[in-house]
């Protein structure tokens, strides 16, 4: 009797044994797919797209002195710090229009709106810097030259004859700069993703601006 117990325990070790087997197997399988001939040729393929360690070395080490430019650089990169010094010109004349609304702003709103002006002026600063640091890493010369600078810029430096008209200039020249950084960003696309991503938060923050100020003209009581 005890033997038929044992040779039925032992049996059923087996079967159970088996199963487990054939469970983790099976678990494997979706684990590690074989590699068909076709999956081969796919990896292969994705691989031979990139440049292999010895030419990316060698690449490196040949123009050492562009400094981040290397020669995967996609876009014209005189035409791109061209485009990024008129942009500079536009933040900095910018600044200059909010930080003398800022100061010469009068009237019942005046304290509100005074508040925003200095806002954007320190943000349009932001950008500026910004700006000015991109086309050093691009090997360029930040045009700071305040004696062409009102020329050079896309937005116009307007005083504004009362704190409404303060306003609706304002939101003249950030439409004026939504509009060449959307056109900035169209050309260069995918060509330098680094200047595409830092236009494209500024952009995002002259539409905030711009908004504002949409707002504010809109619920303005008054002259
Ligand atoms: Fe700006
Ligand atoms: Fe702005």
């Amino acid at each position: 009797m005890a033997t038929k117990k044992a040779t039925k325990k032992s049996a059923t070790k087996k079967v159970v044994a088996k199963k487990t087997a054939a469970v983790k197997a099976s678990a494997r399988a979706v684990q590690e797919p074989k590699p068909t001939a076709e999956r081969k040729v796919s990896v292969s393929y994705e691989r031979e797209a990139f440049t292999d360690v010895a030419t990316l070395r060698a690449n490196a080490r040949k123009n050492v002195d562009k400094g981040a430019v290397t020669d995967s650089y996609g876009a014209d990169r005189k035409l791109v710090i061209e485009l990024l010094n008129e942009a500079l010109a536009t933040e900095w004349v910018c600044v200059l229009r909010y930080m003398r609304h800022y100061f010469t702003a009068s009237g019942m709103l005046a304290d509100a709106v005074k508040a925003e002006f200095l806002e954007h002026a320190k943000q349009e600063q932001a950008h500026a810097d910004k700006i000015a640091e991109r086309i050093v890493q691009l090997g360029g010369e930040p045009d700071l030259n305040p004696a062409t600078l009102t020329e050079r810029s896309h937005a116009e430096y307007k005083e504004g004859a009362n704190l409404k008209d303060m306003v609706k200039e304002n939101l003249i020249a950030e439409r004026i700069a939504i509009d060449s950084y959307r056109e900035m960003i169209n050309y260069i696309g995918d060509r330098d993703t680094t200047t595409k991503r830092m236009l494209m938060a500024i952009l995002a923050q002259e539409e905030e601006h711009a908004d504002e100020f949409a707002d504010l003209l809109n619920g303005w009581i008054g002259s």
